[in-house]
């Protein structure tokens, strides 16, 4: 249960005080667009990139945006400050609205607008030392994973797969090529040189993907955006998942399998290290 603040339609009020009509079609349909964004020391962490990729989510599902940059700016700030600053996670979602059920685009409804924020816990002792296990599983999903949809049955269904089999999370295949994590990106080492498959419609393009991909680039870190086969993830160096809440996760095993030695990589403790450091600025104000 989520506590704290939120923010719905405009109000600002106590998670237990909010409420979503039963026809708000995010309830009915799934029919909405989300974003979660990073907060250290109560500054946004690329909110830029991730008000670029809301966007594009709404343009995708044709839900107009209900909110100018600098408004959703301004409520985010407002909704931080509410909740104490600190290092949080905001989650927010824009659903097509209240409507009488039928599958057709709703006329003259607006959207609904709903945030909140969740403590960030940083990566444990544990995962730092030991990592953590994935398992492979079929990419079920539908064709446009570049879409950050509410609709996440597919994705929930393979992460509790992945967590049946004792893992964390399930890095998942179609056509023969890795695409990406139930709920991260994915990245292998392989002779020093950092891989992940290239953004298409098959991946959700992660923003801690591309930070990753900008901090290997400056700092003379060799990479590549390809593709890969599950064959060439099992014979990784070393495996990485990124995402926003839980920032670049070290992967030791595989299928049951150790990955590389078993224990988090080299290159991986330099990122994670480079990784703090941006975290670091984030939290100075001189990075977002
Ligand atoms: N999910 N791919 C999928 C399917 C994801 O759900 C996520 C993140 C990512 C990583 O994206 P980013 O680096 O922008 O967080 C990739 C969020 C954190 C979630 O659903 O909670």
């Amino acid at each position: 249960m989520s506590t704290g603040i939120v923010y719905l339609n405009g109000e600002f009020l106590p998670a237990e005080k909010a409420s979503v009509s039963v026809l708000d079609r995010g309830f009915v349909f799934g029919d909405g667009v989300y974003e979660v964004i990073p907060v250290y020391g109560g500054h946004l962490f690329r909110l830029d990139e991730h008000l670029r990729r809301l966007t594009d989510s709404l343009n995708s599902v044709k839900i107009s945006n209900p909110l100018s940059g600098q408004q959703w700016q301004d409520v985010i700030m407002e909704l931080i400050a509410r909740n104490g600053g600190g290092d949080l996670s905001i989650y927010l979602q824009v659903t097509r609205g209240v409507a009488a059920r039928d599958h057709a685009f709703p006329v003259g409804v607006s959207s609904t607008l709903f945030l909140m924020a969740n403590p960030l816990i940083p990566l444990s002792d544990e995962v730092y030392k030991n990592g953590i296990a994935a398992v492979t599983a079929e990419d079920i999903r539908w064709k446009y994973c570049h879409i950050k949809s509410i609709s996440l049955l597919g994705h929930v269904m393979l992460r509790q797969q992945a967590l049946d089999q004792g893992a964390a999370e399930a890095i998942l295949i179609r056509d023969g090529k890795v695409t990406e994590g139930a709920a991260s990106n994915v990245f292998i080492v392989k002779n020093g040189e950092l891989i992940t498959p290239p953004k298409s419609d098959f991946l959700l393009p992660g923003i801690t993907r591309d930070l990753t991909l900008e901090l290997a680039a400056s700092h003379n870190i060799p990479l590549k955006e390809v593709d890969f086969t599950p064959q060439e993830l099992g014979d990784a160096d070393e495996i990485w998942l990124t995402s926003s809440t839980k920032e670049i996760l070290p992967v030791t095993a595989l299928d049951r399998s150790p990955v590389g030695c078993g224990k988090p990589g080299i290159l991986w403790q330099r990122m994670i290290a480079l990784y703090q450091e941006y975290k670091q600025n984030v939290r100075k104000n001189i990075l977002h």
